[in-house]
C-alpha cells in the first residue's frame, strides 16, 4: 500500500483526506513539484525545491519550510514506498478556509501533501531502446505566468488531451508570433546541424529542471554547441532532431511532428550523445 504525507502525518494514500473548501481544490490555488528517484537516489532535489520555494513566493503562499524539511519527507516517502523507480509529487495549496472567497484568507495554514507514484525505469542512451514520440502542434492558449509551476493545470491538460486523443504522446505549443514555447508537460529542444537549441527562460515556459541539467551537462562536456534562443515553428519543422524533456522522460526523442517525419524520421545521433551525458551526470544535481 502506498504511503503518503498530508499535513505532518504519514498515512496510507487511500486514507488521505482534504476539505472540499481547500483552495487547491476550489481554485487550483497551489504550487507543485515532481522529483524523480531511482533506487533511493533523487535527481535534482535541490533545484526542484528551490523552484517550489520561488513559486510559493511568487503567488504569496507563506510556507516556511527548509530544504531539509522537504528532504526528510521525501526520504521517508521513498523508503516507505520501496525505493524503486518513483516520482515524488509535492503539493502545497493555500489551504482550506471556511468559505469560498477569491481573496487570500487570513490565518489559514497551507495544505502540504506528498505521495509517490511508479515511473518507468531510468531512460538509457540506446537508440534501439528509445521510445520515440509523435506530437502535434497547437497555439499555446495557457496564461502568461507559465514559469510558475501552478497546480492550476487545466490549460496544460486541454493541450495534452488534444494530442492524446489523436494518438500522440505530447503537444508542442507555439505563441501568437509562431514561436515555440514548450510542450504541455515538457520543455522542448531542436537540433540543427549539430547545434542544440531551446527557447530562453521567460514567462512563456516552465524553467524545467531536466532542461537545466541537460544544458549544464552539455556545456560542461563542451562537445556539442548549445543555444537558448527564440525558435520559430518553421525551424521546428526543418530541424534534424526534436526532443522533449521532463523529470520522468529525461531527454525523449520526437520523430514525428504533425504527421511529418523529423529529419530522417529516426532517433538521432545528437540525442544519443545528449542522453548519455544526462544519464552520466544527472545524480550530481
Ligand atoms: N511536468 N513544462 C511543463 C509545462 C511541465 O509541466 C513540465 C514538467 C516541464 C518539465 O519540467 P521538469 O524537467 O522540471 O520535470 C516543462 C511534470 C513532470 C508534471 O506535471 O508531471
Amino acid at each position: 500500500m502506498s504511503i503518503a504525507f498530508l499535513d505532518g502525518v504519514f498515512l496510507p494514500l487511500e486514507e488521505a483526506r482534504i476539505s472540499p473548501l481547500d483552495r487547491g481544490f476550489l481554485f487550483g490555488d497551489g504550487i507543485y513539484e515532481v522529483v524523480p528517484s531511482y533506487g533511493g537516489k533523487m535527481v535534482g532535489f535541490t533545484p526542484h525545491i528551490a523552484r517550489m520555494q520561488s513559486g510559493l513566493a511568487a503567488v504569496g503562499i507563506d510556507l516556511q519550510w527548509s530544504e531539509q524539511q522537504w528532504a526528510d519527507v521525501c526520504t521517508r516517502l521513498v523508503e516507505d514506498n520501496g525505493a524503486g523507480n518513483l516520482g515524488i509529487y509535492l503539493h502545497v495549496s493555500r489551504g482550506a478556509d471556511n468559505k469560498r472567497f477569491h481573496g487570500f484568507p487570513d490565518n489559514v495554514a497551507p495544505t502540504v501533501f506528498a505521495f509517490t507514484f511508479e515511473i518507468a525505469p531510468e531512460p538509457v542512451a540506446d537508440k534501439a531502446l528509445a521510445k520515440p514520440y509523435s506530437v502535434i502542434t497547437t497555439q499555446d492558449l495557457r496564461w502568461d505566468r507559465c514559469h510558475i509551476k501552478s497546480t492550476a493545470l487545466l490549460g496544460n491538460v486541454l493541450h495534452f488531451q488534444q494530442g492524446y486523443e489523436q494518438g500522440h504522446g505530447e503537444t508542442l505549443l507555439f505563441n501568437s508570433s509562431n514561436e515555440l514555447t514548450e510542450a504541455s508537460a515538457c520543455n522542448a529542444f531542436i537540433v540543427k546541424q549539430g547545434v542544440v537549441s531551446t527557447p530562453p527562460l521567460d514567462n512563456q515556459l516552465l524553467p524545467g529542471i531536466t532542461r537545466h541539467i541537460l544544458l549544464d551537462v552539455l556545456r560542461r562536456d563542451g562537445g556539442i554547441k548549445v543555444e537558448e534562443r527564440t525558435i520559430t515553428m518553421d525551424e521546428v519543422r526543418d530541424a534534424d532532431e526534436v526532443w522533449i524533456t521532463s523529470s520522468s522522460k529525461e531527454v525523449a526523442p520526437v520523430t514525428q511532428v504533425d504527421g511529418q517525419p523529423v529529419g530522417n524520421g529516426q532517433v538521432g545521433d545528437v540525442w544519443l550523445a545528449a542522453q548519455a551525458l544526462y544519464s552520466a551526470g544527472k545524480f550530481d544535481y
